[in-house]
């Protein structure tokens, strides 16, 4: 039995969503209409704020504004009406923190103001400038401050301010981009107005498309609590991951002026943040209550490649589960690890747990339940050059697979979506592998979670991400096939997922 949880509107009405095809249940999609990037994620006052990249007017990106909706527990969301309206320019993307000492002089004497820093995008022009705007209402409506622009260069590709307030330096700090340089900068203020130019990264890693939303984040490392890096993290619209865009991060040293890479930390080439096609412009949380570890994002389940052509009815746009952030080590060097936020869990009813045993070759065992939203974990040890195939299909066949080759010590994914891009340009972009290294394949975890046209992979504890859109033709399962070699299932156990959404 899925749990239904109704969505509710700001009045507490029970909306009707109605049951379409693809619509993921607990992922956020907006109720009509385009989005994407997640913006302005802050928490105020027992409520978590998603603001989002969105097209108030139809399914294509345009018409940008941000978009509003609200959440007391990361996965239950309520939309709102529209936060930010596009005026003469376009409202990009950016971020949201709380004014508590009213720094800026713009709160109204009672509650701290939230502000809101965003690109305004002068299609005329072909400007991109900083801009900021406040709300006394708890993010149901922004005033522009009469200041704007707060940081103009007179250029065409510089946005996506990240506001933050670093401690030890004491400043607010800018992060923002120019995109086309592969450039990102620093800048200072003290009084969250006026902005000075303190450092700059870049280019730096992969250089290819436009770099976009920077983030930079102070992220502890599993199990050593008191051991925290700087992670900076960009988002590459076209290039990094093949039939969609991806986003790299690297660890390093932040001083309130500047990012430096520290070699033997990180890879000072950089890494992949999620290996799939589908994960973007993903943005964490700005004072997280203390109920909830940190760092928490959320990323957009699409790209700019592909994603406009996502056949959904009437929406187009989808965010990630959001993902608690970790630093792990590897091979002697700091990686970037994700996993769904703790209260993911609370959604998983109905398990089935098989028997662990050896798995015989050509035995195609049927693992996952023929549903719209489930969560399969599965623990394969290896005994001896296993080769082990493991596929989420619905009933024409796979949607992805996912090849495990203990002998090259690699995980190869493979997104078909042979029915849906068979209507659509760029077929060929639909149709892609990516191979990632592990350091052992000893034994391998995966957890796997399917919402409707939303797949995340998470690969030992979220060591390893995968995310992909799939467009399904009926109800979905995962399989698992030996292929060659000894291998056995240690583990596994699936879930059905409940419902945060009216259907
Ligand atoms: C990233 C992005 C941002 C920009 C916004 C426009 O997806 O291109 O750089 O601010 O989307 O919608």
């Amino acid at each position: 039995m899925t749990m239904h949880t109704p969505m509710l509107d700001e009045g507490g009405q029970h909306v009707k969503i109605g049951k379409e095809r693809f619509r993921p249940q607990f992922h956020f999609t907006a109720r009509k209409n385009w989005i994407n990037d997640p913006n302005g994620l802050v928490y105020f006052e027992g409520e978590y704020h998603l603001f989002f990249q969105h097209n108030p007017y139809g399914k294509d990106w345009g018409n940008m504004s941000w978009g509003h909706a609200v959440s007391d527990d990361l996965l239950t969301w309520r939309e709102l009406p529209i936060a930010i309206p596009q005026t003469d320019q376009m409202i990009f993307s950016g971020s949201v923190v709380v004014d508590w000492q009213n720094t800026s002089g713009l709160g109204d004497g009672r509650d701290p103001p939230l502000l809101a820093y965003f690109t305004a995008f002068d299609t005329e022009r072909d400007i991109q400038s900083q801009h900021m705007a406040f709300s006394h209402d708890r993010g149901r409506s922004f005033t522009h401050y009469a200041g704007n622009p707060i940081l103009d260069l007179g250029a065409a590709d510089f946005r996506d301010p990240k506001v933050f307030y670093h401690d030890p330096s004491g400043a607010w700090i800018m992060v923002v981009v120019l995109a086309r340089a592969h450039v990102i900068q620093f800048y200072r203020s003290q009084n969250m107005r006026d902005w000075t130019l303190a450092g700059t990264f870049g280019p730096q890693g992969v250089i290819t498309g436009q770099w976009e939303c920077p983030d930079l984040i102070l992220v502890s490392v599993e199990g050593a609590t008191d051991q925290s890096h700087w992670v900076l993290k960009v988002d590459v619209d076209e290039g990094p991951v093949d039939g969609g865009s991806g986003a790299q991060y690297f660890v390093g040293s932040f001083d309130g002026y500047t990012f430096s890479i520290h070699p033997d930390l990180g890879d000072p080439c950089g890494a992949l943040v999620d290996y799939g096609p589908d994960f973007y412009a993903a943005a964490t949380w700005f004072n997280l209550p203390a109920t909830q570890p940190g760092p928490v994002w959320i990323g957009w389940q699409s790209n700019h490649q592909t994603g406009r052509h996502y056949p959904t009815d009437p929406w187009r746009g989808a965010m990630s589960l959001p993902r608690m952030l970790f630093l792990f080590e590897e091979e002697g060097r700091l990686r970037l690890g994700q996993k769904p936020i703790a209260a993911t869990d609370g959604l998983r009813s109905e398990v089935i747990s098989l028997v662990p045993g050896p798995l015989g070759h050509g035995v195609n065992l049927k693992l996952g339940n023929s549903a719209q939203a489930f969560w399969q974990h599965l623990a394969l040890i290896d005994h001896g050059e296993g080769r082990v195939e493991v596929t989420v299909d619905d009933s024409n066949g796979p949607l992805i697979t996912i090849g495990l080759d203990c002998v090259g010590q690699q995980i190869i994914f493979r997104r078909h979506m042979i029915a849906v891009a068979s209507a659509m340009p760029q077929r060929g972009h639909f149709v892609r592998l990516m191979t990632i290294q592990l350091s052992q394949m000893v034994r391998v975890d995966l957890d796997v979670i399917v919402d409707g046209s939303s797949i995340e992979i998470f690969v030992n504890g979220g060591r390893r991400v995968y995310s992909a859109c799939v467009f399904p033709q009926g109800p979905t399962g995962t399989r698992v096939r030996a292929i060659s070699g000894a291998t056995s299932i240690g583990q596994a156990t699936s879930w059905l997922m409940g419902s945060t959404m009216s259907f």
